[in-house]
């Protein structure tokens, strides 16, 4: 228990149901499907964040690079590809696409993307630039080189408050540079550092605060998570301090790689981090969690689930606590029945939910305290290779369709949003979408207060 928390809990003490980030689960975006933005950016306007990231539903093989938007971190609306897939070239099939990041350039007032662009076998090794006249709109590629003929891998993109650009990039012969963009944002001009330190650090993502710069990245072990690290210094030419780990020790930066580290106001900021499926891409899930920034020292805990709330001013909220409803305690129409389920809470669960005999279970008479946004949790079973899809209404509201990933077997999660009305009358029903499959409903977590 530390300070924060003491905190989360006074600031928690009115009532009220929650919007919740709950790390590694699926998360469905507005059309229905697992966001598809890996070691994305983010950038912030007028109070909505755009998350820009890789779709990997064909693997390694560029297809898009898209953009998601959100005013509360927590649902996310699926507003289109920035770059899409062409014939030939850069973004020909089979191309590589990745860690994507835009910043906004206050002169040419034009969005400017840099990514990481390779072949299929990352011989290329190139960063390459696109324009936009709109944050979420189509981008304009110009092509791609490598920095004064350097490799160029991971890399991602740094405005500071002068307006300056930046662009922090691997390169494994050398070491991990920092190069001033021009004034366009077009190009780089000079090397502003080269941390002297040879294949050590991938994945960097910088943010400022009081005028200090954190650096963050990972260890080189490929799609497999390591021990991710940070520097600090009040210069991004000189100063940096020795690189240090943040998350628990051993934990492999609870099984995440650094994409993005989003700083809000004094009171918070927020590590945004891939789970790599290294052999199933697209169901990759996203590990975002607060960072507890004191001055040099930045340190981040585990949430199985808390509440990123951004009308709060003290802080990141803990998740209150929620009632816990077994699928197999439902109402059954269609083929949906009973199951037995071994890693399922009471060693069952609601199964051949959908399918041709179109099977639904209804629970109702859930209470929760405040009509407001709030979290659903399903934990769920998808033995298929494929994601599963079911159609879920709560009460009135129009059905949503939900995604639920591949478990392989166990019992994973997926939350969802909606609006719950105050009182004990709430219902949930869980359909199949179309004529396939849901998953296995082994129990629904609803936020109670
Ligand atoms: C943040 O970390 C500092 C040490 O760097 C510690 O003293 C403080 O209690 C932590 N605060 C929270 C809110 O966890
Ligand atoms: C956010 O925090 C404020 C102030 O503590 C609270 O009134 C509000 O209900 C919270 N909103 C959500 C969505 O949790
Ligand atoms: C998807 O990837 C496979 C190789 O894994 C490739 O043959 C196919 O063309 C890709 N599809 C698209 C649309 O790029
Ligand atoms: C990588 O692929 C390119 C073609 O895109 C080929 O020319 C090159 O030999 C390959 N390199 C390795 C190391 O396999
Ligand atoms: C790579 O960067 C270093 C400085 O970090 C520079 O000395 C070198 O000339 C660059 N180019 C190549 C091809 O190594
Ligand atoms: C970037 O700048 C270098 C050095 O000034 C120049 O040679 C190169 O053509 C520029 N690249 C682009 C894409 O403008
Ligand atoms: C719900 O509460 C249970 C304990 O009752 C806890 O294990 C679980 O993590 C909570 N889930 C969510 C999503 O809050
Ligand atoms: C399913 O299992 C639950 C818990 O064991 C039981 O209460 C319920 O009656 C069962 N439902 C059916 C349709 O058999
Ligand atoms: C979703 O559920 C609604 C309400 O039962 C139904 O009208 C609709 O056809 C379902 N949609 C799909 C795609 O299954």
């Amino acid at each position: 228990m530390n300070l924060f928390l003491v905190l989360l809990a006074a600031v928690a003490s009115p009532a009220f149901a929650a919007l919740e980030l709950v790390p590694g689960a699926t998360w469905t975006a507005s059309n229905g499907e697992h966001l598809q933005a890996h070691g994305a950016g983010f950038i912030e306007e007028d109070g909505t964040y755009y998350m820009i990231g890789e779709d990997k539903t064909n693997g390694t093989n560029f297809l898009n690079v898209n953009c998601y938007s959100s005013s509360d971190l927590v649902q996310w609306k699926y507003v289109g590809a920035l770059l899409s897939q062409v014939d030939s070239g850069d973004l020909g099939p089979g191309r590589v696409v990745e860690r994507p990041k835009v910043i906004y350039n206050d002169d040419t007032k034009e969005y400017v993307l840099w990514a990481h662009i390779d072949s299929s076998n990352y011989s290329e090794a190139k960063v390459g630039v696109a324009t936009g006249n709109s944050v979420c709109g189509k981008y304009n590629y110009l092509g791609s080189f490598q920095p004064k003929g350097n490799v160029s891998r991971d890399m991602t993109l740094f405005k500071d408050d002068d307006g300056s650009g930046y662009l922090i990039t691997e390169d494994r012969p050398t070491g991990l540079h920092i190069y001033k963009l021009t004034d366009d944002y077009h190009n780089i001009t000079s090397e502003t550092y080269l941390f002297p330190d040879p294949g050590q650090i991938e994945a960097p993502a910088l943010m400022k605060r009081d005028g200090l710069y954190y650096l963050f990245g990972s260890r080189l072990t490929g799609w497999s998570d390591n021990d991710n690290v940070y520097t600090t210094s009040k210069s991004l030419s000189s100063g940096w301090a020795d690189w240090k780990t943040f998350a628990d020790v051993g934990s492999k930066t609870y099984s995440s790689q650094t994409t993005y580290v989003l700083s809000i106001d004094e009171n918070r900021a927020m590590y945004m981090g891939d789970r790599w499926v290294s052999d199933d891409l697209m169901t990759s899930s996203y590990i975002w969690l607060p960072l507890n920034v004191s001055g040099e020292d930045v340190t981040m805990e585990w949430y199985d689930q808390w509440v990123p709330n951004l009308t709060s001013e003290s802080g990141f909220q803990t998740a209150p606590s929620n009632t816990t409803i077994e699928g197999e305690s439902g109402k059954y129409s269609g083929g949906a029945k009973n199951i037995s389920c071994s890693g399922c809470s009471g060693g069952q669960a609601a199964g051949y939910i959908g399918g041709p005999d179109q099977g639904s279970v209804t629970l109702s008479g859930i209470e929760v305290k405040d009509s407001t946004a709030t979290t659903i949790t399903f934990q769920y079973r998808n033995g298929d290779s494929e994601t599963r899809y079911a159609n879920v209404t709560f009460n009135d509201s129009p059905p949503q369709k939900v995604s639920f990933l591949s478990t392989g077997g166990n019992v994973k999660r997926s939350v969802i949003s909606t609006e719950l009305k105050a009182g004990k009358d709430n219902t949930i029903i869980i359909e199949g979408y179309d004529t396939g499959y849901g998953p296995d409903i082994d129990t629904v977590e609803v936020p109670l207060e």
